[in-house]
Formats: C-alpha cells, structure tokens, sequence
C-alpha cells in the first residue's frame, strides 16, 4: 500500500519474482475484468462507483494465497477494507513524501486523483491517508528513488514474520533495483 507513485508497482514486481509468488494489482483486476481504464470507471461511475469496486476486488484478493498484492493508493479510504486487508494480510505500508512522488510522477496524466495541480493534490492525499495507511500497515517501509533498498527492507522484515525469499539468483527473473521513476 501507499500514495500513488510510492513504488508499489515496481517493488511488488520485484517482491512477488524474489518470493516465487505471483503479482496481483487491484486496478489492473478491475480494468480487466470491465475492460475499461480506471480513469473511465471515474468518469462513468464517479470516485464512488470505483471505490466500489476495489472493495470487492481488494477484499477478495486479500484473502487469496501466496500472492504479492498491490493495492490502489485509496484503497485504505473505506474501513470494510481497511479491516480485509489488515484481518487476511501482512500489510507494507510504502511511505515518501508528496514532494518526492511530485518529482517521480507529477508528469504522468493518467491518474484521476491527480488532476488539476498535482503537487497539491499529493499533499491533501498525503494528510488524509497517511494515518490510515500506519493504521493498516504491519511494518513501514520509507522508499527513496532506487527500489533496491526498499526491497532489502521488506525482505529483511518478513524474514522476521517467518517469510524466507529465494536467493536472487534462483528467482525466475533475474532481481534488479529499477528507478522508481515513473512506474507506481
Ligand atoms: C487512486 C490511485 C490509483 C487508482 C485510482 C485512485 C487513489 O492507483 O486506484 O486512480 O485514490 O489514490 P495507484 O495508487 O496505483 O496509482
């Protein structure tokens, strides 16, 4: 979990290859199961009709085994949810600050809860959600702009809750530290 920009794509990517689990993200569940973007579910259905329907998708995911789940950044707004993950999951919280993300995506135009002035957009997202993203959270994990340290935290942290990864090498592909820019 985390804001928008936080990593969560490119560290749940590498996460999932180095515990041989698979990747799920819950826009991408969404978007293929209606066949339309995220930001059309928006437009059609408004911010309510999608917070719909990442509640029924998260919470089903949440219960799913060996999987590394990547959820949308307001996927802590509602409690049911809130309580799905935290109840079914062990929940990494991916924290940078809004500047940061700024920096890392304020170019990319394809996300709804950006538009109009994206900087202050990602602070207002920051002062609403941090505190639900700690409520849920079972560890914290601070990001910078290499993933690579990020990953080494995680791992070091499940290795604690009993959670081993596979040695790079023998990870299906090989694990690599990619820019956090200007994937999510
Ligand atoms: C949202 C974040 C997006 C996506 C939707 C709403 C949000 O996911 O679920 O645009 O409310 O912050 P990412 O966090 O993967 O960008």
């Amino acid at each position: 979990m985390g804001l928008t920009g936080a990593g969560k794509t490119t560290i749940g990517k590498a996460l999932a290859r180095r515990l041989g689990r698979e990747f799920m993200d819950s826009d991408h569940v969404i978007s293929d199961r209606t066949g339309v973007s995220v930001r059309e579910i928006f437009e059609v259905e408004g911010e309510q009709g999608f917070r719909n329907r990442e509640q029924a998708v998260i919470c089903e995911l949440a219960t799913g085994k060996d999987r590394v789940l990547a959820t949308g950044g307001g996927g802590i707004l509602r409690e049911a949810t809130r309580e799905c993950l935290k109840a079914n999951c062990l929940v990494i919280y991916l924290y940078a600050k809004p500047e940061e993300i700024f920096k890392r995506i304020g170019h990319d135009h394809t996300r709804p809860m950006l538009d109009g002035n994206p900087l202050k957009r990602l602070q207002d997202l920051y002062q609403l959600r941090d505190p639900l993203y700690r409520e849920v959270a079972h560890h914290v994990v601070e990001t910078q702009g290499r993933s690579h340290q990020s990953l080494q935290d995680i791992l070091a942290w499940l290795s604690t809750q009993g959670i081993q990864a596979m040695s790079p090498s023998s990870s299906p592909t090989p694990s690599s530290a990619p820019s956090l820019t200007p994937s999510t």
